[in-house]
């Protein structure tokens, strides 16, 4: 079977790292390149995170681009607060030795859409929308050539993680998200109704350390640092793993399930900035633009996650 392409676009952030070690660790998957965003932190540390973790993996092969700095419109909000100060705080890994790859990160997703076959890349947009909305402003041409979207951001029923209303990177970017969301491609969304069910339990991040490797303790001690702050938050007995249920979808599509219903963002509310409107009663006859996850077998998720963080 031929590899699926796919483009990670990152702000590593804990849970991005641990979806690109799941990427990595999938021969299904060919990662053509990563491109990196400001998010979770400034975009000089997501670059650095992204290389730290290809050298952890023991792939300096991967081209990482650095991205765009800040959102479209707005001022970067960044999330130090949950993921520390470096983004990847939890335990110390060296510097990265490979060098970023050379060129813009939107000039490498614009090039290589138009390189590739149409309809054979497939982004992973784990942080805001930044890079790809850009990129499909840019060169609309690119569009109707891109595969298919699949996605971290927006949350439903579990409305907000940083307001009331808002998931974490569409609020960062709203208006790229907006653009992302009405562009047409198919497009996957795995919102905070499916992440907040994909909970680590203290045996699930044993597993990770059990694993004996580099990789299964850096992953056991960066979820053990970011489970304090969702445990404070929510009570909950562990943290969820966002960004790797992308990945996991790539893979194993079947562990999750949801409903192809229409989807606005919402970049003007005073309130409710940043909502991902998802239609999942179908009430308004708008016509239907995502498929958004709403369910996931957890168990299945962490027996995938950590038998292929196992082969690194
Ligand atoms: C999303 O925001 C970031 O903090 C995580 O990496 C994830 O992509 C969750 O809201
Ligand atoms: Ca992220």
């Amino acid at each position: 079977m031929r590899a699926r392409k796919i483009i990670i676009d990152t702000d590593p952030g804990q849970d991005d790292a641990v979806a690109i070690l799941l990427a990595l660790a999938s021969a299904e998957l060919d990662v053509l390149g990563i491109t990196t965003v400001a998010g979770n932190v400034p975009l000089p540390l997501t670059s650095k995170n992204a290389r730290v973790v290809c050298e952890l993996a023991g792939r300096e092969d991967v081209r990482v681009f650095a991205g765009c700095d800040r959102p479209m419109a707005r001022k970067l909000v960044t999330a130090e607060y949950v993921h520390g100060k470096s983004g990847l705080d939890g335990i110390a890994l060296p510097d990265p030795t490979m060098p970023l790859a050379e060129g813009h990160a939107v000039d490498f997703l614009i090039e290589t859409l138009r390189e590739e076959a149409p309809g054979t890349v497939t982004l992973c947009p784990i942080g805001p929308l930044t890079n790809v909305a850009t990129a499909f402003l840019r060169a609309p041409d690119i569009v109707p050539r891109v595969a298919e979207i699949v996605l971290m951001g927006g949350a439903y029923f579990e409305v907000g993680n940083v307001t009331p209303a808002a998931e974490f990177n569409i609020y960062v970017d709203p208006e790229a998200a907006d653009i992302v969301f009405k562009s047409g491609v198919p497009i996957v969304v795995m919102p905070l109704d499916v992440t907040h069910k994909a909970l680590t339990t203290r045996a699930r991040v044993e597993a990770f350390r059990a694993l004996g490797t580099p990789v299964g303790h850096a992953v056991a001690s960066w979820t053990d640092f970011f489970e304090r702050f969702d445990m404070a938050k929510y009570g909950s007995e562990g943290a969820p793993l966002h960004d790797p249920c992308v990945i996991a979808y790539l893979l194993e599509p079947d562990l999750f399930t949801g409903r192809h219903v229409n989807v606005e963002i919402e970049v003007k509310g005073e309130l409710t900035l940043g909502m991902t409107v998802a239609d999942w009663w179908r009430v308004t006859g708008r016509p239907a633009n995502a498929m958004f996850m709403g369910g996931i077998d957890a168990g299945g998720f962490y027996a995938l996650l950590t038998e292929r963080l196992a082969r690194l």
